[in-house]
């Protein structure tokens, strides 16, 4: 492959002195590069605006953290108000309405028609970790299954559980025992070479089992492990970090038959595709299975740090079933935090009343107008997702799916620097995603004009950069 001819983005002197700065004081492995050196003086909506006073479309929202886009009027004055009467006293001890009325309104929208119990962290991360205690302490067996491609977060748990880059992860071991990963329905690049529809060979206690997950009841189950000594099994309903995969109709079902034959608990991390993104409230709700615990994260407080962990009741609360977790057992000072849960209920009320119905009607405009670049494009290979979760799987030929090498320009840039950067370049922002892949999670407010505007952005980005493939 001919090399792709790419310059980073300009960086003016003010925002070059603040990344000097920062640089200066900050912890080194975090993931930021050239390519999008935003440094942001403010935002609203789905505009971002830098300290040289240009501003962005925003198709990133900070990690789909803004759902209901930045700064929204009803989010500042549900926290102006909450920040006058109580910032905090600690939820793990003591008791104040907005903690109470959240995790009434998050046990009403997540699905299951089941007592549920609610616990608060500050970070999806914690909400990875409780959800392993809890099954852990519930089933009192060791072993654990994840996927492929997921992405859990960063702490021991968090860490464990993922199977999405090497770096990830090198050098941290010991992780935490009793962990196998299988493969995630990535139909697209099925690692069995099947596909779908064909791969359903056979069924699963009455349930059609996509091939990928005969890997789990064939081989894991059947040589590696007994099935009754596995706590958890955890996914994303859809994968986020992995490159925005949706996984086939059948393949949730088929995990929750699994699990409930075995006496596994299962989890469904919506951290990132849940609260509306994908359309519903959660994206496992377009195929009606419930989890025994939904993790719940980043779109919760539109931007302040927060998690839920909403588990079937009789998981959580020792009252329902002894072997749940007992008081003292888990805890956070700042989990529930009053300002921070106002904040979530005001961001869930705005959610439900605009953002849903806007995520799905924006979302399905956006991926045909994406499905039409595709026919007029020849390194798009696939466009996926569901509402305002898009991905593009980029590729060097549609026929064989080749993928782009690790480096496409002279300095080192993989494909997906060189898109979010020549985006950034054109006013748009965007992150990439999995091995090759290019992930879109606006606020779910953005408007028509806005998809188009970023449609007519990556267009011309992706010309730029086939004519000198060509
Ligand atoms: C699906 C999923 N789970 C867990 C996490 C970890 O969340 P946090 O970074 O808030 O700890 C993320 C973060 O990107 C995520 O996307």
């Amino acid at each position: 492959m001919k090399h792709i001819k790419y310059s980073s983005p300009e960086i003016s002197k003010t925002a070059q002195k603040m990344i000097d700065r920062d640089r200066k004081v900050m912890f080194g492995a975090h993931t930021r590069t050239r390519e999008i050196p935003l440094v942001v003086d403010h935002a609203r909506g789905a505009r971002v605006t830098d300290i040289d006073g240009k501003t962005f479309l925003d198709f990133g929202a900070g990690f789909a953290v803004v759902g209901t886009g930045h700064c929204h009027p009803k989010v500042l004055q549900a926290v102006n108000t909450q920040v006058e009467r109580l910032i905090h006293i600690s939820g793990s001890d003591f008791y104040y309405e907005p903690q109470i009325t959240l995790a009434e309104k998050l046990i009403d929208i997540t699905p299951g028609d089941f007592a549920k119990r609610v616990y608060f962290g500050s970070s999806g991360a914690e909400a990875v970790e409780a959800t392993l205690k809890i099954s852990r302490h519930f089933t009192r067996r060791p072993r654990m299954i994840s996927f492929i491609g997921a992405f859990h977060g960063r702490t021991f748990s968090g860490m464990t559980m993922s199977g999405s880059k090497k770096i990830q992860r090198a050098r941290f071991s010991s992780l935490i025992p009793e962990v196998y990963h299988i493969p995630f329905p990535y139909c697209y690049r099925c690692i069995f070479r099947q596909t779908y529809p064909d791969c359903i060979e056979k069924e699963y206690e009455g349930i059609p089992l996509v091939h990928c997950l005969s890997y789990l009841t064939d081989v894991i189950f059947e040589r590696l492990i007994d099935p009754d000594d596995v706590a958890l099994i955890m996914v994303e309903p859809i994968q986020g970090e992995g490159g925005y995969i949706v996984p086939p109709k059948e393949f949730l079902p088929a995990l929750r038959v699994l699990a409930d034959k075995h006496g596994i608990v299962l989890a469904f991390d919506e951290i990132q595709c849940g609260l509306g993104r994908t359309g519903k409230w959660f994206a496992c709700d377009h195929v009606g299975v419930a989890p025994d615990i939904m993790l719940i994260a980043k779109a919760i407080a539109s931007g302040f740090p927060m998690s839920a962990t909403v588990a079937n009741a009789t998981l959580m609360d020792p009252e329902i079933d002894q072997r749940a977790w007992r008081p003292g057992a888990h805890g956070s000072t700042f989990g529930g935090n009053p300002v921070i849960a106002a904040a979530g209920i005001a961001s869930l009320d705005i959610i439900e009343k605009e953002l849903i119905k806007n995520a799905h009607e924006i979302g399905t405009f956006l991926k045909q107008e994406l499905i039409d670049l595709m026919s007029r494009h020849t390194i798009i290979g696939e466009v996926r997702g569901m509402g305002l979760m898009i991905g593009l799987e980029l590729v060097q030929d549609k026929k064989t799916k080749e993928p782009f090498p690790p480096v496409v320009t002279k300095d080192g840039k993989n494909i997906k620097e060189v898109i979010t950067g020549e985006s950034y370049k054109r006013g748009l922002i965007l992150y990439g995603a999995g091995v090759c892949s290019i992930r879109m999670s606006p606020p779910l407010m953005i408007t028509k004009d806005d998809a188009q505007q970023a449609i007519t952005i990556i267009d011309e980005v992706i010309t730029h950069v086939e004519e000198q493939l060509a």
